[in-house]
Formats: C-alpha cells, structure tokens, sequence
C-alpha cells in the first residue's frame, strides 16, 4: 500500500494516520489487513467523506474479505443491510444519508444493533450523530483530482487504536 510508512500521529482526540489509495486494488489490501484484525469483530467502523467517496466500495471490499459471497446490496433504502460471515459473525452495514426520523432508530431496532455483539459499518454516520456510540475507527476518504483517495484513519478508543495498530504492523 502506498505511503504505508506514513508516521502515526498523536492527536488530542485519539491516534490518526493517513494513507492514499491509488486504486481499488489498495481499497483491497486494507480491507483484506482489516478483515484480519480480531478486534474487528464487534467494532463500529464509521465510514465518513462526500458522495462517491468510496464509502461502499471500501465496504463490498471488506465483506468480501469477511467471506461474504454472492451480491452484496446497497443499504440506501432500507437504511441498513445485515450480513453474516461465514464464522457467524454479524455485520451491520449501514447508510444513514437518508436517515432522519429519531422514532426509527428505536423502532427499527438500530439501538439494539449498536449494543449488541458484532461489525456495525456506517456511511454517512453524521446523519446520526447523537444516536451511536463513538465510532471505534474513523475511516474519512477523500476523491482527489487525480482519482488516487486520500484516507485519513481515527482511532477513538482502545478498540480504535488497537486496529489502528494491527492496520499500521
Ligand atoms: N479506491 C478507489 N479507486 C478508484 N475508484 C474508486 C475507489 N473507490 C471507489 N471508487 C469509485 O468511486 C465511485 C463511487 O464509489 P462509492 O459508491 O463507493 O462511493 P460512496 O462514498 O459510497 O458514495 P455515496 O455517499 O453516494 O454512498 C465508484 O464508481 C467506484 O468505482
Ligand atoms: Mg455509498
């Protein structure tokens, strides 16, 4: 992966580190690096940057990595998508960009996903701030001009910062 040696930086509000993406095939390398990391499971990976970022093309990536086969929908209408691996782990990949009524998030039952054991992924986490608990990793992608994606990671717990650790070895 490109700029791999990239130091980590300590920032007041958790560890964060940058890297660039110059293709899909990068996105893979890190889900793949990802996927291997036990504190994965149960962690809530929140999935920030504009439209056509490469928010869900980092997610099908990583479900693939997970051993999720097959067609992997998009969440967008029905706000999330569940998953489960082939080990039986959970996987919740939601897309809050059209999320906006409060009553849902009891009623449809997403308070008991956040407390509950598994992988919650989320786009557009923004929409629901307020709602989740802090996110474990931050993962932010940004498009540049040259189609390459600038990745900046934050780690906001020790869950965060011990995938952080496991991504960077
Ligand atoms: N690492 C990458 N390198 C090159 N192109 C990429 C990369 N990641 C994603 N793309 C391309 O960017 C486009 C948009 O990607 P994607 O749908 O994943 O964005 P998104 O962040 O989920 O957007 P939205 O906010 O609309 O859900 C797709 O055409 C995809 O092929
Ligand atoms: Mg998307």
């Amino acid at each position: 992966m490109a700029d791999d040696h990239l130091p980590i930086v300590e920032t007041p509000k958790g560890t964060t580190r940058t890297l660039r993406w110059c293709s899909e095939a990068d996105t893979d390398a890190f889900a793949k690096s990802l996927a291997a990391a036990p504190a994965l499971r149960d962690a809530f990976i929140a999935l920030e940057g504009d439209l056509g970022a490469g928010k869900t093309t980092f997610v099908r990536h990583l479900l693939r990595a997970l051993g999720i086969e097959g067609r992997i929908k998009s969440p967008t209408y029905a706000v999330v998508e569940p998953h489960e691996a082939p080990d039986g782990l959970a996987i919740f990949h939601f897309d809050f960009y059209r999320f906006a009524d409060p009553r849902e998030w009891d009623d449809a039952g997403f308070r008991d996903i956040f407390a509950g054991p598994g992988l919650k992924l989320a786009e557009w986490p923004e929409n629901a701030a307020g709602r989740t608990p802090p996110a474990d990793l931050a993962i932010k992608i940004e498009a540049m001009t040259d189609d390459t994606r600038s990745v900046t990671l934050r780690a906001n717990t020790p869950r965060g910062s011990d995938l952080l650790a496991r991504i960077a070895a």
